[in-house]
């Protein structure tokens, strides 16, 4: 009897502590996930592949994957049914046709630029999904240096419109998931997407393990992973490498809460980011065991007083970074032309055991004293030489010039 009341005491001990310790984080219990049975498996041709393809994931059980098993299959958009998924083995290569015609969103802009920028579809989509996936050890690839069928440039490269006064490129998205739930992205490697590798909207349980993002730093706005108005979100071992943002938070149509970014390490990109959208909050987000190896910037929160918000209730820690320009950047001045009546308020963001290797510019920029950064350190060592430049912000802790080491471990430590 008094074993089973210590048992029991020790479960409600535990319970307790989940919600009151880690409540900044994913509120789910997240393992490794497992890739699911096929229920076909393709073998690629020569041609355009997107009907074998879609035709397949149409007709797949729920539950299991269409198989991509070995060759290139080059495919226009497709659409992911809620239940299903695709698995891309080790010997396969999906890869985006270049034609803007095929993802375009009927105002014939796909492939320009304008004021906008929507006119395109994503190469693959998940709307209303419950359960569904990308698995496979193999790669997924946008093409987005390519040159685009019936233009001279590529994606990446889309001439200006000499008529509009912003420009703002037409192309697709590589894995945009809406309004789902469970989701699991697991090993593929994605690359040279045309614009975002992965943006997520109003989607709850998302779970990206152990992938791959490698596109040229010379890609313009290819953010890695955008999770936005979603909750329950887990990006884990990951490898990023990209042109633009390698993970941003925005919460542009609903709050971003409860993300769980734990042991990446990111190449080349615009860091670890939350906004500058933020207009619906972003909350309960843990950055745990991150590597920044060449990034411009490294933990940054930016916004502005067209998109603000409140950020609240971050937690870094464990974070180790090295040749990264913007170590740590708050800065609610971001995009400086771009002003409205949304101020921005950064709240109870901290920083623990984060090491910088190398110098760089710290900034804290905030845009008044009546609603300064409020942001706390423990245990924070940066390289000798560094800038801090500090503006309507209250940091507590300390922190000291007195980093050491010439690389960083993998998973943020040394
Ligand atoms: C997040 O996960 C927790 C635990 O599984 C669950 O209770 C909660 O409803 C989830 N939140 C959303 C918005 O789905
Ligand atoms: C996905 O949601 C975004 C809003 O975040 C919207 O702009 C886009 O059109 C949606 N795409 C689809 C395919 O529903
Ligand atoms: C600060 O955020 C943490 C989560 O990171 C939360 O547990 C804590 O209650 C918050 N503190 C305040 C004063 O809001």
């Amino acid at each position: 009897m008094l074993e089973q009341y210590y048992i029991w005491c020790l479960a409600v001990v535990t319970i307790w502590l989940q919600v009151h310790v880690v409540s900044a984080r994913d509120l789910r219990i997240v393992t490794e996930p497992k890739t699911p049975q096929s229920c076909t498996a393709l073998k690629a041709t020569s041609g355009d592949e997107t009907k074998n393809i879609q035709n397949a994931l149409d007709s797949c059980t729920r539950g299991k994957a269409v198989e991509l098993s070995s060759g290139t299959f080059y495919s226009g958009p497709l659409t992911i049914p809620s239940g299903v998924s695709l698995l891309v083995g080790s010997g396969a290569t999906l890869k985006a046709l270049p034609d803007p015609t095929l993802y375009d969103l009927a105002s014939k802009t796909c492939g320009t630029q304008d004021q906008y920028g929507v006119g395109c579809k994503a190469f693959i989509t998940m709307h209303g999904a419950t359960g569904s996936g990308i698995y496979g050890k193999g790669t997924i690839d946008g093409q987005g240096g390519e040159e685009m069928t019936g233009k001279n440039e590529a994606w990446w490269k889309m001439p200006a419109n000499t008529n509009a006064k912003v420009n703002v490129r037409n192309a697709p998205r590589l894995i945009q998931i809406n309004d789902s739930i469970d989701i699991i992205l697991y090993q593929i490697t994605l690359k040279n997407s045309p614009l975002y590798h992965i943006a997520t909207s109003e989607t709850y349980g998302l779970t990206v393990w152990g992938i791959t993002i490698d596109t040229p730093s010379s890609a313009p706005n290819t953010d890695g992973v955008d999770p936005m108005g979603s909750q329950n979100v887990t990006i884990a071992h990951c490898s990023i490498s990209t042109g633009d943002d390698n993970v941003a938070i925005k919460a542009i149509t609903a709050p971003s809460r409860h993300i769980s970014v734990l042991n990446n390490h990111f190449g080349t990109g615009h860091g670890m980011s939350i906004g500058s959208e933020i207009t619906y909050g972003a909350s309960d987000i843990t950055v745990s065991g991150l590597t920044l190896d060449g990034t411009t910037n490294g933990l940054r929160i930016k916004s502005n007083t067209f998109r603000g918000g409140l950020v609240t209730g971050v937690t870094y820690s464990d974070v180790c970074m090295r040749s990264v320009k913007n170590p740590i950047l708050l800065n609610m001045e971001y995009g400086s032309n771009i002003v409205g009546n949304l101020t921005p308020e950064f709240r109870n963001i901290t920083f623990t055991n984060v090491k910088v290797l190398t110098s760089g510019t710290f900034t804290f920029d905030g845009l008044s004293d009546s609603k300064p950064i409020e942001a706390t350190m423990k245990d924070v060592h940066i390289k000798k030489g560094s800038k801090w430049i500090s503006k309507h912000a209250k940091i507590s802790g300390t922190w000291a010039e007195d980093a050491t080491g010439r690389v960083c471990g993998t998973t943020g430590n040394e």
